[in-house]
Order: C-alpha cells, then sequence, then structure tokens
C-alpha cells in the first residue's frame, strides 16, 4: 500500500478510535499478512458455517493469492491481538454496466486470477465478523476501509454480490425480489442485506446462482457504491 493509503487507513482508525473507550473502540483495521492466514481460515468456518460445512471458504493457497495478487485489497480487523473480522477485494471490469454474474466468476475460480488493475470497480468478494464480536461496527470498519482504497485508487465503484441470508425461511412465501422488498420496508429481518443497505450500498438486483449455498438458496444481490470522489481520465 502507498504511504498516502495507509495515512488514510490510519485516519479512519483515529477517527474511530478517538470517540469513545468501548470495546468497539479499540477494534483495529490492518492489512492482511501471510502470517494471519491460519486465523483468518478458523474465522471464515466459524463466521461462514452453512458454507463451510459445504466446503466453501478460503483455502489457504487462495488467500495466499489474494495477498500476492493484490495486497492492498485485502483487510482483517483486530481486537487486542484476535483477528475479528476479514474481507478480501479485487479490481474487476465487467462487461457491462450490471452484467450478471456468479461468485467464481467475479472472484478468479477464488484465486484472483482475473485481478485487472486497470477495472472500474472494486468488487468485494467477502466480508464477515466472529459471531462473538458482531453489532460492534467490525464490518463496517473493514468496508470504511474498502471505501478508502476505492477513492485511493480513483475506482468508480465497489459492487458485490450480497447473499440473501434469511431467504431460506420465507422461500415458500416469496420470491428473491419480494424478499428484498420486504427486507427494504423492514418487514424482514436479513443480516447480510440490511447491512450493506445501512453502509450506503444500492441494491440493483437478484443474482440467481451466484453461489452454492443454503441459506439463500444461492440467491444473493447485485449491490453497488459509487465512489463520490471518483474523477474520470
Ligand atoms: C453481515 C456481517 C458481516 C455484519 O457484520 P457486523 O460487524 O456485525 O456488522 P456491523 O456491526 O458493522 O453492523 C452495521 C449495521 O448493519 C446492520 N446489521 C448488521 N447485522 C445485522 C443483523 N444481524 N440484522 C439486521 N441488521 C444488521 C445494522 O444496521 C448495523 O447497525 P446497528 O448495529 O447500529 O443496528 C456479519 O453478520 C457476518 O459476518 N455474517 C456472516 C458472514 C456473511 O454472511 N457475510 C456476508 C456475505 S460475504
Amino acid at each position: 500500500m502507498c504511504i498516502y493509503a495507509q495515512n488514510l487507513l490510519n485516519l479512519v482508525n483515529k477517527k474511530m478510535n478517538s470517540s469513545t473507550h468501548t470495546r468497539k473502540s479499540r477494534i483495529i483495521i490492518r492489512r492482511m499478512e501471510n502470517k494471519d492466514i491460519p486465523e483468518i481460515v478458523e474465522l471464515q468456518k466459524i463466521a461462514f458455517p452453512y458454507m463451510a460445512a459445504e466446503g466453501v471458504y478460503w483455502r489457504p493457497d487462495q488467500l495466499e493469492s489474494h495477498l500476492k495478487i493484490f495486497p492492498e485489497g485485502q483487510f482483517v480487523a483486530e481486537y487486542n491481538g484476535k483477528i475479528v473480522g476479514s474481507c478480501s477485494s479485487l479490481i474487476i471490469q465487467l462487461k457491462s454496466e450490471y452484467e450478471p454474474h456468479t461468485w467464481k466468476d467475479a472472484c478468479g475460480d477464488s484465486f484472483f486470477k482475473n485481478h485487472n488493475p486497470s477495472g472500474d470497480s472494486l468488487y468485494g468478494a467477502d466480508v464477515s465478523a466472529h459471531p462473538d464480536y458482531r453489532r460492534l461496527g467490525v464490518a463496517t470498519k473493514l468496508y470504511d476501509a474498502r471505501k478508502t482504497l476505492a477513492i485511493e485508487l480513483n475506482l468508480r465503484r465497489i459492487i458485490a454480490g450480497a447473499r440473501l441470508f434469511n431467504y431460506c425461511e420465507h422461500a415458500q412465501e416469496f420470491s428473491p425480489l419480494e424478499y428484498v422488498q420486504m427486507v427494504k420496508r423492514h418487514k424482514i429481518k436479513e443480516p447480510v442485506l440490511s447491512f450493506q443497505i445501512r453502509n450506503g450500498f444500492k441494491f440493483i438486483k437478484i443474482l440467481p446462482n451466484y453461489m452454492k449455498d443454503p441459506r439463500s438458496l444461492n440467491n444473493a444481490t447485485f449491490i453497488e457504491w459509487k465512489n463520490p470522489h471518483f474523477v474520470e481520465k
């Protein structure tokens, strides 16, 4: 990461740590390092239990590849020396603005082989917070680091596929789109999409068959955050 980006990240941490002295205030966001990999793999298994049961979570060789290809895009959240959250990102260029895609397509077969430094979009491959540290702002801080990076790299936007975590409980009653409308009206509790909306992301459309996931029945939402500082060149 260049000095400017590191300074911005320091500012994010400083700003977030200056207001109170709660447990939340001691969460530090930093760049992921190779030595963190075993802890991140364990965190993934705990944070994504349903997908872990399907064998879908980052393997050490995949995380190593992310760090080799795009180290600036990989972050962890640390509390008292323990990793309590992480997020992985890459830069891509979709064929069209809102091209339907799968998680595997977007993440270059999980290795970020498709990372394109000339692309226009930072792609959020995942975000997770340890279950014991949820609703404390961990993932919001990770997202702030991602936004800072998108601004620093002058990327047009951040996009991702947000899995509809509680859809399996409502699939008899609602289509995925109806379900999203219920979530947006606060009629249904949905941790993942609610988190994304709270963090300024806009729901674009449903991505069916996004990934093998028993919770969402493979449904995700195409979400987008437009970089307000983006300068066309
Ligand atoms: C989604 C997830 C990353 C959120 O992490 P987090 O650190 O708890 O999120 P934050 O504390 O930053 O939450 C910020 C806001 O998002 C919303 N939110 C977060 N979790 C929510 C939930 N369970 N229900 C409803 N809203 C929720 C709230 O508006 C929250 O603000 P509030 O606590 O002041 O009400 C976390 O639940 C998680 O790790 N889930 C499992 C992994 C996963 O599915 N990741 C996403 C797909 S890759």
